[in-house]
This record gives C-alpha cells, structure tokens and sequence, in this order.
C-alpha cells in the first residue's frame, strides 16, 4: 500500500510498509510532533554508513582513526545527558497499586495531557526515522516487535547494533501483527535558520511507560536506555508486564554458557545491578587451572525467560549487540570484550588519544602507563597532572560502547537460536562492600526468591544520581520492573509452583554473590573478572552433585577446599574476609530487609514475611 499522504501529510510510506494501524499512528505522531522530513528505515549497511556520515558533518560523531579502530564512532553527549534518569521515568498505569510503591506514578490521562505540549512540534527543523525492530530472533514465537519513532539518527545507528533492524520486520509485522509504539524525541526542536547542536537535548526528561497499552513516550534525553527504546523500557518495564499476564519472565540478567572438561554444558542466568559486573561475566575468560572449560555468551543484560511443558525453563537474549560499559574493561578485566571492540563500534563519552583511539581509566592496564594528553569525555585537554590536581576523569563514569554481539569471540552458537537456552542456575549479586559473602546458594526455591528480593547494592553511575550508597535493589530490577514489585516477587514464587507441578525437570538452583567486599584499605579482596570462574565452577559442581558444601544462617556456602586455586595464591584467611558473616551487620541488614517488606507490604506474599521472621530467629538464636 502507498499512503503518500495522510492528513495532507506526506509520509513516503515504502510499498513494503502494509500495516494500516503502523500508518495511522506514524501520521499521528508526525502531526503531533512536526518533523521536517520522514526516514523509514531499512537497516541496511549502506543506511547506517550514510547515517554515521552524517552524523559526522553534524559534529555528533568523529570517526575514529581508521588503522586503530575500523569503522568507529566517538560521541561526546551533553554533559547534562550522560545516564538512566530513575526520578524522570514513569509507570503509568489506571491504579497507582499496579505501578506498585517502588515506581514513579502518574495517572495515564494527566501524563498524556503534560506530554503533550511537550510533543507538540517537538521535532521541528528534524527528521523523524521510523524504526521497526525485534527483540529476539525475527519470527521466532518468542520474539516481539517494537517500532521507534525517533528525530535522533544517533538513536538509529545504536539501535542498529542492539536490535534486529530494518525492512525485514515488516514481514513479520504483515498487515495485522503487533507491535509496541515507542515515540522518541531528543525536545530540542530547530527553529527555521537555526543552527544544531553537537548533541541535542532538553533540561525537561521524560521516560514514560502505559503498560495497560503497550506503549512508551521518551522525551528530552539521546542517552542509552532513556532513548533506546526496545531495552530497559520495552525489553524490561514493557515485557515484565507481558511476563506476568502471559507466565513468563523478563528479567536484568545476562545468560552464559559453561562447559566442562567432560564436555557437559550448563546455563546459567544472572542478575547484576547496573554497572556491577554482567557484560564481565557474560564474556568471562577461565583463568590458568581451568583447562577444558569453556564460557560462552548468550547475552550481557537482559533475559526473556518460558516456562516450558517439561518443567525447564528457556532463555533467550531479545537484544542483539551491547551498551556496555567502557571504564574498567581492559585485556586483563575482559579479553573478549577487548577483542569485541576492535572494529564497528560507537563509543560515546570515552576519551579520545592524540593518535585518534579510544581511551578510558583501566585500560592503562594494558599498556603500562597513563598518555601525556588526550581530550576528556567533555572535548576538554586531560593530562595526567591535571587529573592528579582537579581529579578529572577522562572518560565519564558511564561512558559506554555500543557494538553488535557478532563481534564477540566468545559468543554462544545457540545465541539466536527461537528456542533459547535451558537455564540450569540463576545467579543474583550485588555491589556491597561489606556484609554479604562471596557466594550462598538458596536452600529452596522460596529461600533463593526472598535472597533476590532483599538484594542491596551500591548505586554506580549507570544511573543519574549519587553514587555508592547501598539501596534495596530487589532482583536487580528496582529501575526496570513494570508494575508492582510486590506482585513480581509473587510471579516468581508462582513459577517455581507451576515448574515443580509441570514435569520432572530439576528447578533452577539460586545463588547469591559478591565479588565485591573490601577491606581496611578499601581495596577489592576477591580478584574478581576471570576468576570469578572459581565461584562459578562451584556452583556447576553443585550442580553436578559433587561439591557438599556447608549450611550457614543463610544457605549453602563453599568450604575453602572446594574451590579450585590452582594458579591464585588466595589463603584460607583472605577467603575467610570475602566470606565471613558478621551477626551485628547481618542484624543491621535485616532491618533494611524489613524496611523493603514494609515499603511493599501491599500484596507481599507472605512466604516471603516467614522467610524474614525465620531469618530474623536464626539470627537472634
Ligand atoms: P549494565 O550494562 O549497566 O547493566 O552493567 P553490567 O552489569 O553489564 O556491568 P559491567 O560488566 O559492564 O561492569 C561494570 C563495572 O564493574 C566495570 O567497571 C567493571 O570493570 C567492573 N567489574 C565487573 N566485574 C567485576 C568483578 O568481578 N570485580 C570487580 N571488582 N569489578 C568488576
Ligand atoms: C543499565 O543501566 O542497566 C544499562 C545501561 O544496561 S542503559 O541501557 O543506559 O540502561
Ligand atoms: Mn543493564
């Protein structure tokens, strides 16, 4: 169907567009929004070429030196726009309950009328790109489709890399297929004349979310998950609450593959906060002692998960690149992140080397020693004196990287495959400098819930806001569960009935972790990066049955010959500060614990409450 115009609007719909509902809402978002120009987008190489060309002119982009890295982008975003905006995104569902206590709430009605001035020629002196994507495997009956509507072709590209883009979708969409309506728009429209900005934005943020009709409105930010609309606000606020309507899962967690020297292979899923630690390990390289073992990438952030007929649940990744985070990663951290990050890759908000490459605070590990100058994350003259003088960071805490999964050497052959993964172990762990040991694994499947539910972590720069302090990050979902948290914990505790009713495969083991317990010093005591391998060999041997383990207040936690050290030198008194359990601090915690349940006491399931009153005994005994 050709609609050239709608509403006296010309929308240069391409033939292969045939969905009539598509039409209508992009007419009605271009009479609402006023853009200059239309783009569908294609996803073709040569569109992204021509896109990051011109984002080069608009001085958006650099390209970097060629010799160094190949087809690669650097983007220095506002210094106002640089992360997730927590206190600017919305739940917006009819009853404030089913937004639940730990969301932002606003009636849908009052919403749509404070967006809409907002909207209104938003994207004026702009083109509007329409963006069909999927989010897992195209046609795959897991998979579902999302269209962004967007006047950021920086938006495009990433959405390129993370996504299954383009033309393709539209065949899958036919003429009457679903799909979740994401608007976009940076709110920074042109006047006739004027002249843009390297990175347009607006002061005024708003990530909104109507579960009740699927739809997802983001305005004033070009950054990461505020604008990349198919992951935290689709894959994660959006999906959850298809999860719970329909029994399935959709969770912050990456899925690796494991493989034993016996050629056994296992997954395992797990949950991280923001910026703690899950793009490592998706990506872990076993260090020397693990000889036949083998990690493979299915993803580094985000989980669909099914329960199936037999019991077992399948995973799949519904992203299909990476927003990583750079500061930290370097051949030592992450080889194969390293290795991933060689070509076709848009860095933003990295620093920039005299020789045209990327830099970041880490990655002087690899070469020995700090450069003599480069230009900071903000296109200002870094040094090392003036680093040691002002403290300035030549990358942003949150700078990241954005490249597509094929550039990972480690990745899984099965990590596009419809069916998923069967998941054999989840895994949540937290930031905590203190307090929580390096590993416990639930006792039941209840046990492991209520460990996930209480999760505390030290918030990091992923996130606007201050950084450091511990927070209640129950699942590691606290910024991403699209309704109530309450009831989420009761969707998981109803899967686990539902899996052991269904069929004879084994339920999922839950464990907690912490890699990151500190000391006197403040400084990291567990290694942490490859040989977080050993927690995980672990736990695989649990798994297998051939690690007993012994009980403390909390589950089953590692004795210190269980674990494999070849090749650390890490004494039994070192593995007793990343695992001793301190009964005044766990009296102190539980009382956080409390709190949480208070907060969310409408709807807490009350397996949860007699997990706490048990705990709080054991404690006390
Ligand atoms: P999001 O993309 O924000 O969801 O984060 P993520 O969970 O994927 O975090 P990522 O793997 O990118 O790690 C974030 C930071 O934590 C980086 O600076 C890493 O260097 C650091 N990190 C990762 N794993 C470890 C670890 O085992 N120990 C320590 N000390 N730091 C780690
Ligand atoms: C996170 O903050 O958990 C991320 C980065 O994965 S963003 O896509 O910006 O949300
Ligand atoms: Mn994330």
């Amino acid at each position: 169907m050709n609609a050239p115009t709608l509403q006296g609007l010309n929308l240069k719909t391409p033939s292969y567009v045939k969905n009539p509902r598509l039409i209508a809402w992009v007419a009605d978002i271009v009479a609402l929004t006023q853009p200059d120009d239309i783009h569908w987008c294609d996803g073709s190489d040569e569109e992204y070429d021509r896109l990051c060309e011109e984002l080069v002119v608009a001085g958006t982009f650099q390209r970097l030196n060629p010799a160094k890295r190949a087809n690669s982008f650097l983007a220095r975003t506002d210094p106002s726009d640089v992360a997730r905006v927590e206190d600017r995104t919305f739940i917006c569902s009819e009853r404030q309950e089913d937004a639940g206590p730990t969301n932002n709430w606003k009636a849908p009605a009052e919403m749509r009328e404070t967006l809409q001035p907002l909207f209104a020629g938003s994207m004026r002196g702009r083109t509007l790109y329409v963006v069909p994507f999927s989010m897992g495997p195209l046609g795959s009956p897991i998979a579902h489709i999302g269209i962004e509507l967007s006047d950021s072709p920086y938006v495009v590209v990433n959405m390129k890399l993370m996504t299954r883009m383009g033309k393709a979708v539209y065949d899958v969409l036919g003429v009457d297929g679903e799909f979740v309506p994401c608007v976009h728009t940076v709110g920074a429209p042109l006047e006739p004349g004027q002249k843009d900005v390297a990175w347009p934005c607006s002061k005024t943020k708003y990530i909104v979310h109507y579960p009740e009709t699927r739809e997802i409105w983001s305005y004033g930010s070009g950054y990461g998950g505020n604008a990349l609309l198919g992951k935290k606000c689709f894959a994660l606020r959006i999906a959850s609450t298809m999860g719970r309507a329909e029994g399935w899962l959709a969770e912050h967690m990456l899925i690796l593959g494991v493989t034993n020297p016996e050629g056994r292979k296992y997954h395992v899923a797990a949950a991280f906060p923001s910026a703690c630690g899950k793009t490592n390990f998706s990506m872990l390289v076993p260090p020397a002692g693990f000889d036949g073992w083998k990690v493979t990438t299915i993803g580094d952030d985000i989980a669909w998960i099914k329960p199936q007929a037999d019991g077992s649940l399948r995973a799949i990744n519904p992203e299909a690149g990476y927003f990583g985070v750079a500061p930290g990663t370097n051949y030592h951290t992450n080889p194969n992140c390293m290795a991933s990050l060689d070509r076709d890759v848009i860095f933003t908000n990295v620093a920039l080397t005299d020789d045209g490459d990327v830099w970041w605070e880490g990655i002087e590990k690899d070469t020995g020693a700090l450069p003599d100058h480069l230009i900071d994350w903000r296109g200002l003259d870094w040094t090392p004196q003036i680093a040691k003088e002002t403290g300035a960071k030549a990358a942003h805490p949150n700078a990241r990287f954005t490249v597509a999964a094929t550039n990972n050497p480690a990745l899984d052959d099965a990590w596009d495959d419809p069916k998923g993964v069967k998941i054999d172990a989840f895994i949540f762990g937290g930031r905590r400098s203190t307090t929580v040991p390096l590993v416990t694994e639930a006792r039941t499947w209840t046990e492991g819930v209520y460990m996930a539910a209480t999760m505390g972590s030290e918030t990091t720069a992923a996130a606007f806001g201050q950084q450091g302090v511990v927070r209640r990050d129950p699942f590691a979902m606290l910024p991403f569960a699209g309704y109530n948290m309450a009831e989420y914990f009761q969707h998981w505790l109803d899967l686990g009935k539902k899996l052991s009713a269904a069929g004879d495969a084994a339920l999922p083991k839950i464990y907690t972790t912490n890699w990151f317990r500190k000391d006197e010093a403040g400084r990291f005591v567990w290694p942490g990066y490859g040989e977080n391998m050993r927690v995980l060999k672990w736990i695989i041997d649990r798994i297998e049955g051939d690690a007993k383990g012994s009980e403390n207040l909390f589950g089953v936690t590692p004795a210190y010959q269980e674990i494999n050290w070849t090749g650390l030198d890490f004494s039994a008194a070192q593995f007793d500060t990343v695992t001793s359990i301190d009964r005044a601090a766990w009296q102190a915690e539980l009382k956080l614990h409390t709190e949480l349940f208070e907060q969310l006491r409408h709807g807490l399931p009350a397996e949860l409450e007699a997990t706490r009153a048990n705990l709080e005994q054991r404690l006390a005994a």
